[in-house]
């Protein structure tokens, strides 16, 4: 016997995910005191989890596949198709490990470096001002294509970055800028298809443990080179999050002026900066949920689930639900000195295993992007904050301040 998920009623609520935002989900999560419940979204019936243990529900392999689970218009802009994202079993652990093979401390520290001399670069032509989040993008566009051998243009610089962002940007936007974004997919994924011909002729010659090198030349199960329109996929899969990190760069020196107290404490050394950037991750929304569908039939907690349903599950949510944080909406970088690492409570990159499921490749990346940012703007530069609007809304996607930051008398210490 199963008991029923309890359901929202009504045809369709497409327009309140929209409107609500990244707390349409906690939302009913809380009306319902339920950690799963039933509704449509884009005309589908959904399940959206919810806290912990439907984490590690979700990232149950045996029981979820992310075949046909992200949204046509995700993938004809922030993903892109036929990618890492949307493979399964053995074909997605064979292509994860190409991305994984990139992630070790040396080749992060490599990239790391890169980003330190692209903020000097950028910050000492600033002239005293800057909108953080546009000098972010770029700062971290030529610093990621040159750790992916990619090469960049002094002229394709603009075009490049702003392809970039419009890709995670355009995802859930309506109208023109979706459209932008699908245009800005087309034209990035013919720049790197190019570059990867190049490579596989011996025109382009980038380094060893670069995407382009390693993707370009990366056998499948079945020790086929990739399509090299997948291999632009995957090496985009790279360059655009990376530029993605450009949000929690913004939301990082956000955190650092409106939360004093905190940074005085990472200031004289009381708090470490991973736990800082830990509660930024945390505390700031950015991914507000991710998607699988039921891989078989299968009974949980009571509840049934058939095969083939689309189920969500709540990355902000979890990230703030009061059964698993103490005081969550209060930011409190000290909260991560004593804490127990679970890999289904704090899954602002997705949870589970990085390996072997689908969580983010990149999170030591971002991490360490962070933490750089932290240096730069704490440790090696000062600036002033003028008045400006710092609101920021759980409406949209990506929630960004209004102003994206305006920095002023940015000198060296
Ligand atoms: C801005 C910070 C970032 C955020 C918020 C973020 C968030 C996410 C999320 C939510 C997922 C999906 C997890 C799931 O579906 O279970 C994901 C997957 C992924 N991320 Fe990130 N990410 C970030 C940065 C990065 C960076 C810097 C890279 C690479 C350098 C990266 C590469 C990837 C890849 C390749 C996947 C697909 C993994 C798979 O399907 O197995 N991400 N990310």
């Amino acid at each position: 016997m199963t008991r029923p998920i309890p359901k929202e009623q009504g045809l369709d609520h497409s327009l309140a995910f929209l409107r609500e935002g990244y707390l349409y989900v906690p939302n009913r999560r809380r009306s319902f005191q339920s950690n799963l419940f039933e509704t449509r979204l884009l005309g589908e019936r959904t399940i959206c989890l919810g806290g912990a243990e439907a984490a590690a529900l979700f990232y149950d392999a045996d029981k979820f596949i992310r075949q046909d689970a992200a949204p046509k218009r995700l993938l004809k802009t922030l993903f892109g198709e036929d990618g890492v994202q949307t493979l399964d079993g053995a074909a997605h652990t064979h292509r994860k490990k190409m991305f994984m093979s990139l992630m070790f401390p040396g080749n992060i520290e490599r990239l790391t470096k890169l980003v330190s001399r692209e903020w000097e670069r950028a910050l000492d032509a600033a002239e005293g001002e800057t909108v953080l989040y546009d000098t972010a993008q770029e700062v971290l566009m030529r610093s990621v294509c040159e750790w992916a051998g990619v090469p960049l243009g002094e002229h394709e610089v603009k075009q490049r970055t702003d392809e970039m962002r419009l890709l995670f940007e355009s995802g859930t936007a309506l109208g023109p800028k979706h459209i932008r974004g699908r245009a800005a997919r087309t034209s990035a994924e013919a720049w790197v298809r190019k570059m990867v011909e190049e490579v596989r002729t011996n025109r382009l010659l980038p380094n060893e443990q670069t995407a382009l090198y390693e993707f370009s030349w990366h056998r499948d199960e079945a020790g086929e080179l990739l399509p090299a329109d997948i291999v632009a996929v995957e090496v985009i899969n790279i360059l655009r999050p990376t530029v993605a990190v450009s949000v929690y760069v913004l939301f990082t020196v956000l955190a650092l002026h409106q939360f004093p107290e905190a940074r005085a404490r990472l200031a004289y050394g009381e708090t470490d900066s991973t736990w800082f950037v830990q509660e930024v991750r945390r505390f700031y929304p950015f991914f507000p949920v991710t998607a699988a569908r039921v891989k078989q039939d299968f009974e949980w907690d009571g509840f049934a689930f058939e095969q083939g349903t689309l189920v969500l599950l709540d990355l902000y949510g979890t990230n703030h639900d009061p059964s698993l944080w103490t005081e969550p909406e209060q930011f409190n970088p000290d909260r991560f000195k004593d804490w127990t690492e679970s890999p289904f409570t704090f899954i602002p990159q997705g949870g589970g295993d990085v390996d072997f499921g689908h969580r983010c490749a990149g999170e030591h990346v971002t991490i360490a992007i962070m933490r750089e940012t932290i240096d730069v703007f704490l440790t090696r530069y000062r600036y002033e904050v003028p008045p400006q609007d710092l609101s920021y809304s759980f409406v949209d996607l990506p929630s960004l301040p209004k102003s994206r930051l305006v920095l002023k008398q940015i000198e060296r210490k």
